[in-house]
């Protein structure tokens, strides 16, 4: 299958980067961060999270940032939504699109969010059903799809029935997540190919982590499957505090390297995308995750 020609970049570091900092992020460097993302020309930023502060304090102060940021239009910026309480208070902060996420496996599931599966489908489609009426967008993210921290092995059977019961309830856009960073290239096409007989590529994205440094490559097996939507972290910020051991999300640097390599059109630049990673990486005190990032610095130094 040809490539697709234009990919659209859903950038979660100031959500997935930062709900894992041990480091406590200010909600104005927050919003500092998503202001330069979408300098960047990044059209889709993951804000922040309306889950309980008692499971993840680091987005407690969602509608504070929320209500500074400074919204250009075309640029959307979905928030997290576990369930009903969340989906009111991501309604009174002025949200425009809600993300539900289930799991593809129980344990995990209950890990996160301290329900089963079938409980969490209930709570979405509620959630949902709301949000839709109030026209809202609604994605639904699917984690542990390559691969579960308590169960293993993940098969593709598991992948396509929250895809399908997410389908239902109206998500326009469904996301196969690695969220452990586990998944092979070969794994990320089965499991692709498991869920496109149900639902097609243009309302599939792709959400890969990167502890195993496979994350670029299976974007690239997304892409061959006509995938052409990939959420990636800026500085390749990330983790889920529910997921022991996994790193961050891909880099937004990386996947852009990869995609401007294959004359994608992304409407991102890199230079103010590497440079807004270099505002984080300062604020954080570390350096960057993005190998693209580091490799484009040092060139630039040494010119
Ligand atoms: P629970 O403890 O079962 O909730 O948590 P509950 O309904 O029993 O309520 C308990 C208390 O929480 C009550 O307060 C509620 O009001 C409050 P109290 O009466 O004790 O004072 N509460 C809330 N407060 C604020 N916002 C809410 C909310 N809901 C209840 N929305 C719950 C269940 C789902 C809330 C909890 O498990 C939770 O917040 N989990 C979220 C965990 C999370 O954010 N994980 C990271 C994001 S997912 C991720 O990173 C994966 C992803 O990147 C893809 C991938 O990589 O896989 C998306
Ligand atoms: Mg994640």
């Amino acid at each position: 299958m040809a490539l697709p020609k234009k990919v659209k970049l859903v950038e979660v570091g100031p959500r997935d980067g930062l709900q894992n900092e041990s480091v406590p992020v200010s909600t104005e460097v927050k919003v500092e961060l998503i202001h330069r993302l979408q300098d960047a020309g990044l059209r889709v930023i993951e804000a922040t999270a309306f889950v309980s502060p008692k499971w993840v304090p680091q987005m407690a102060d969602n509608a504070r940032v929320m209500a500074a940021i400074r919204r250009k239009p075309g640029v959307s910026y979905p928030v997290l939504v576990p369930n009903r309480k969340g989906l009111d208070a991501a309604l009174a902060a002025g949200a425009g699109e809600v993300v539900v996420f289930g799991a593809a496996t129980e344990a995990f599931s209950q890990k996160n969010t301290n329900c089963s599966i079938a409980e969490g489908l209930a709570r979405f489609s509620e959630v949902a059903k709301e949000a839709l009426a109030r026209g809202l967008k609604v994605r639904g993210d699917i984690s542990v799809c390559l691969g579960c921290p308590y169960e293993g092995e993940v098969s593709p059977d598991a992948v396509v029935r929250v895809a399908r019961a997410l389908d239902a309830m109206g998500c326009y856009e469904i996301t196969i997540a690695d969220t452990i960073g586990v998944g092979t290239a070969g794994r990320t096409r089965a499991v692709y190919e498991a869920v496109l007989k149900h639902i097609p590529a243009a309302r599939l994205a792709g959400h890969f982590h990167d502890t195993y440094g496979q994350a670029v490559a299976n974007v690239y097996a997304a892409l061959e499957c006509g995938v052409a939507t990939f959420d990636s972290s800026v500085a390749g910020l990330g983790g889920c505090p529910y997921a022991k051991g996994a790193t961050g999300n891909v880099a937004t640097e990386d996947v852009l390297y990869l995609l401007d390599g294959l004359g994608i059109e992304t409407g991102v630049d890199i230079e103010k995308l590497i440079a807004a990673g270099e505002y984080i990486c300062g604020v954080l005190g570390r350096p960057t995750h993005s190998r693209a990032a580091r490799a484009l610095a040092a060139k630039r130094m040494a010119a």
